[in-house]
């Protein structure tokens, strides 16, 4: 699959979660509407520490466009196993969180920050994998443009650990 690497928004890049910018990312907000899409930034950084805790790859990044943080990404691999889980997870790596703050939304800093992320999946930073899956509402006409366009591709499964069960869609890294 080949996506142009073209970035938009130029000082647009990932820093690792750490020690002095959690509470900025903390803080961070999607518009209330969009709530139920993604769980809060607190609630995914605290999931991050218990896979940490158990000895499972995960990665967290704020989204900064120069200095401002505007966005947070988990990135998972083989990070749990609950029931319902779709299949291709069990061989991808997957973008378990992904948002921009309300107040950045629009400007194509999603895309972008997609971009980034791809990049960083594509060193394989828990070994080598065929694809990247994700998952996201049905409801979430955002998200599924912009995976879709990306070059996510559903494959049918859903994600039912979600109340509502996510359509899962999967970027070839081949
Ligand atoms: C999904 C999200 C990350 C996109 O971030 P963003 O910075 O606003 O995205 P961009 O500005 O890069 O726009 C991406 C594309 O989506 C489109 N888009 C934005 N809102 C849309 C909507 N409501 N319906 C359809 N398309 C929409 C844009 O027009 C753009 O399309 P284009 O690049 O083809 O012109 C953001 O809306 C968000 O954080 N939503 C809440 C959390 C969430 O849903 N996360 C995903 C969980 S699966």
């Amino acid at each position: 699959m080949t996506v142009s690497q073209a970035i938009k928004n130029e000082a647009i890049r990932l820093v690792e979660v750490n020690d002095d910018n959690f509470v900025d990312l903390m803080d961070l907000e999607t518009a209330e509407s969009q709530k139920g899409y993604v769980a809060s930034n607190t609630v995914s950084m605290a999931q991050a520490y218990a896979v940490l805790a158990s000895g499972k790859f995960v990665q967290c990044f704020g989204i900064y466009d120069g200095d401002t943080p505007v966005g947070f990404a988990m990135i998972g691999h083989r990070s749990e196993e609950y029931e319902g889980m779709a299949e291709v997870y069990r061989h991808s790596y997957y973008l378990w969180r992904f948002m921009i703050d309300q107040r950045y939304q629009g400007k194509g800093l999603g895309r972008d920050a997609l971009k980034l992320l791809l990049d960083y999946v594509r060193t394989f930073p828990d070994g080598k994998e065929d694809a990247w899956s994700t998952s996201y509402d049905g409801d979430n006409e955002a998200a599924k443009h912009l995976y879709t366009s990306f070059g996510f591709v559903p494959n049918g499964e859903k994600d039912s650990s979600y109340e509502d069960a996510e359509d899962v869609a999967v970027f070839s890294l081949v």
